[in-house]
């Protein structure tokens, strides 16, 4: 907000306009298309009025809007990344997953989800050839009663240790990435890598508007997890390393308390759960209980 004093005939005409925009969308057929149209120009018209934003100014903001637009393909899509990196996506996933009892926290879906990746076996490895340290995870899939969900779709996906996910190697590698079902207890376990943090793509203008205002790009350690079951709401969050330095500079602001796990540091000589040889090698093991809230649930 700037100190500027603003006349009360300056006023009249700005609000005058902003009252002049939202009538032109008073004949909307669509009842929601009209309420979010008036509601975007009000929120648009009482930032550049607030910011007094200059002319040059908006012609920096048209520029940087076309420099996002331009870099943006079939494989890069950087108006999702400035939704991540000004917060609104996980605004939108907050709003969309209501807080319902005990059910487990979303979290931002990322870019790098692929479907129809492979099935594991419960304990199985989902690292496909990846480099990264071991890391043993495992828990149950529950109702918010506490009840279990057998064959619940759990679909996991992470970057490997040197921060990047298999996509980004445009080679055509499938790793990092499985999908397995919950055992008639709800119970799950697989293996995966610790993982680590990595910059978000900033090779293009997104990553240029954090450099200018001092933020990092790196997300805090994190494995991501697509949990869905019948009659249950679909679960798209991530765990967290506790202990990561970035945790609470999350470039997309996707961590929540809930969601930071132990993960324990194991020494090469600790036998592993299902005897599996690492070579002497130090591993590290989580656990992630997951709870579902019903399909439909409004939030309490
Ligand atoms: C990710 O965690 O994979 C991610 C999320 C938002 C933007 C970029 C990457
Ligand atoms: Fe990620």
């Amino acid at each position: 907000m700037t100190d500027k004093k603003i006349s009360a005939e300056q006023t009249r005409r700005e609000e005058d306009l902003v009252r002049e925009v939202i009538a032109s969308f008073d004949g909307t057929p669509d009842p929601r298309l009209k309420e979010i149209m008036q509601s975007l120009v009000q929120h648009l018209h009482n930032f550049v009025r607030e910011v007094r934003l200059s002319e040059s100014e908006w012609d920096k903001m048209i520029e940087f809007l076309t420099a996002v637009g331009h870099i943006t393909d079939d494989w890069r899509q950087e108006f999702i990344l400035l939704s991540d990196v000004l917060g609104v996506s996980m605004q939108t996933v907050a709003v969309n997953n209501e807080a319902y009892k005990d059910a487990t926290e979303a979290t931002v879906f990322g870019p790098f989800f692929v479907q129809d990746a492979p099935l594991i076996e419960i304990g199985g490895d989902i690292a496909g050839g990846a480099p990264g340290q071991a890391c043993w995870v495992e828990g149950r899939v529950t109702d918010t009663d506490g009840n279990p969900i057998g064959g619940a779709r759990i679909e996991v996906w992470e970057a490997d240790d040197d921060g990047f996910y298999d996509v980004q190697y445009n080679d055509g590698r499938i790793a990092a990435r499985a999908h397995l079902f919950s055992d008639a207890d709800g119970n799950y376990s697989f293996w995966a890598l610790t993982p680590t943090p990595y910059p978000i793509p900033y090779d293009g203008p997104v990553g240029k508007m954090l450099t200018a205002t001092n933020r990092s790009p790196v997300r805090a350690s994190h494995l991501h997890f697509m949990v869905t079951a019948a009659k249950a709401r679909t679960l798209v969050t991530h765990i967290f390393v506790d202990g990561c330095e970035y945790m609470r500079r999350d470039s997309v602001f996707g961590v929540k308390d809930s969601l930071i796990k132990q993960f324990h540091l194991q020494a090469g000589d600790t036998p592993t759960p299902d005897g599996r040889d690492l070579g002497g090698q130090p591993w590290t093991r989580a656990k992630f209980d997951i709870v579902l809230a019903p399909e439909g649930v409004d939030g309490h």
